[in-house]
């Protein structure tokens, strides 16, 4: 018996991605996959690659990945379309026929016997890279990955050793079942082409946007799909726990049908002990920084450490500073720097970000996800403050030095509006330059010397002789682009802007 291997073909997949997301991920799949025949819709985009499966479960910007059944035009449903016709339409526009599906499985079998085999050449460490642990539709949402309005970032809490241990319990049971799932796929004839696919459970998981969804629930399309698929594979359906799961999802830009990777969406980083804001945004905000080797990189206001794990993992020859006000977020920063074993390039600090203890023109990036609402905000009205956060972001940053901000809407107006303000007289230092450290590596080096009292002397400046400093320096800040992308609940504006 021939097993069928799809060694340097090219295979067509798609990933979902958060709104805002799309091209984040399109630039992602072209640079590090060298992917063919992009195509980005809303909320997904489809790539062909040959590339080993490691690589492509390893993509930052994306949320799930799945092996591409079928896409199709939109699905134009007559008003007041009975069940039945429903169905028929669904079926003969996305069943196709027998091989499409035999071929398609049989491809993703061997994906996943790649995967398999590369679980067992990286050991533990893939396992954890994208922790393939959790049920197989994968579709729990993670709390911290929503930003609620006026609430803003939660954090999930997983005790590190029990997150590992689950991730490897997971990882024998996913192999486990991939093989056994391979034993039940992989018959094939001498010529290599496939002879039975048997035995296979499944089900249809569905999700339906768009004018469909205001006819038919997803459920119901569900079941629409669900015993064509039965009838024309011989496959059994199983809504527990089937060897295979088929998701279609129904828009009206376009009907994709596709057999889902991972368990767990690629967005979930198992390297990542307690999450803040959203990993795949954090990656999107390093990845405009285009951080080089040798960069000094400052997040002042680094919440958990989120932003700056994602671009340390991406970039290993440059060095990454995170400011907080707040010694809970830097505890939790602390554990995940540790957690993802990153002590060596990621250094904490206690500081406020309207006065920062960094010397003038000693960074390279500065990337900041400021606070939306009253959880972070410490008390500090963050429009009122904006100005001279702005100015100190500016002041810290080299010319050539790249800015990276996430904001909410509101205060993403008031952005652009100081921007637009008319220079003024020259500021004063932010802080006593006797008592900065030279360099931003002496900051981290000194950090943990930096002693509460002095934070506090830089804390107790009257906020409103703060507010009052003129800042003029902003007109040093070219605007390069904006991208709004979810948040969840709500929508965020990330801003590049390159001091001149
Ligand atoms: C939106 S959260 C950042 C979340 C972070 N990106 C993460 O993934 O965890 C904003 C952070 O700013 C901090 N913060 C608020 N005011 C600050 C100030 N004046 N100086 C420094 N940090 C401040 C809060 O403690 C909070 O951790």
């Amino acid at each position: 018996m021939v097993e069928p291997s799809r060694t340097g073909s090219s295979v067509r997949f798609f990933c979902t991605a958060g709104n805002g997301m799309e091209t984040f991920l399109t630039e992602e799949v072209k640079k590090k996959l060298l992917a063919e025949d992009v195509c980005q819709l809303h909320g997904k985009v489809l790539f062909s690659s040959s590339a080993a499966i490691h690589r492509i479960t390893g993509l930052k910007a994306a949320e799930r990945l799945f092996l591409l059944l079928k896409k199709d035009s939109p699905l134009r449903m007559p008003t007041r379309c009975s069940r039945a016709e429903a169905a028929f339409l669904l079926q003969s526009r996305l069943l196709g026929n027998r091989d499409q599906w035999i071929s398609a499985a049989v491809t993703w079998s061997c994906l996943q016997r790649e995967l398999s085999a590369t679980r067992d050449l990286g050991g533990t460490r893939w396992s954890q890279e994208r922790g393939e642990s959790e049920d197989f539709a994968g579709s729990r949402k993670h709390r911290s990955e929503l930003r609620e309005p006026e609430s803003e970032e939660q954090h999930e809490e997983k005790p590190s050793e029990k997150k590992r241990m689950r991730v490897e319990d997971g990882d024998a049971e996913m192999k486990r079942e991939s093989n056994s799932f391979s034993s039940k796929i992989l018959h094939t004839g001498d010529d290599g082409t496939s002879e039975s696919v048997e035995n296979v459970t499944f089900r249809i998981s569905c999700k339906c946007s768009g004018s469909v969804s205001r006819s038919f629930s997803s459920q119901e399309v569900s079941k629409m799909m669900g015993p064509a698929v039965s009838k024309l594979m011989g496959w059994k359906a199983d809504l527990k726990n089937p060897l295979l799961e088929v998701s279609l999802h129904l828009s009206d830009d376009y009907c994709l049908l596709g057999i889902p990777l991972t368990r767990l969406p690629l967005a979930n980083r198992s390297y990542i002990k307690t999450t803040g804001l959203r990993s795949t945004v954090a990656w999107a905000m390093a990845s405009l920084a285009h951080i080089q080797p040798g960069f000094c990189v400052v997040d002042p206001m680094c919440g958990v450490g989120t932003i700056l794990i994602e671009a340390a993992q991406e970039h290993q020859d440059a060095c990454f500073l995170g400011v907080d006000i707040d010694d809970g977020q830097l505890q939790r920063a602390n554990e995940n720097v540790a957690f993802a074993d990153l002590g060596q390039r990621i250094q904490l600090l206690k500081a406020s970000t309207v006065a920062l203890p960094l010397p003038s023109g000693s960074v390279d990036a500065v990337i900041c996800d400021l606070p939306f609402g009253k959880k972070f905000g410490r008390g500090t009205n963050m429009a009122a403050d904006l100005p001279l956060i702005l100015c100190e972001m500016e002041r810290i940053l080299c010319p050539g030095g790249i800015l990276v901000v996430l904001l909410s809407p509101q205060l993403s107006c008031l952005l652009k509006k100081l921007l637009t303000q008319e220079p003024q007289e020259p500021a004063e230092p932010a802080l006593d330059q006797k008592a900065k450290p030279q360099t931003v590596a002496a900051v981290c080096l000194s950090s943990s010397s930096l002693s509460d009292q002095q934070l506090c002397r830089q804390d107790r400046r009257p906020a409103a002789d703060l507010q009052q400093r003129p800042c003029p320096r902003w007109s040093s800040l070219k605007h390069q682009v904006t991208f709004r992308v979810s948040l969840g609940a709500i929508d965020g504006l990330i801003h590049k802007y390159i001091k001149i």
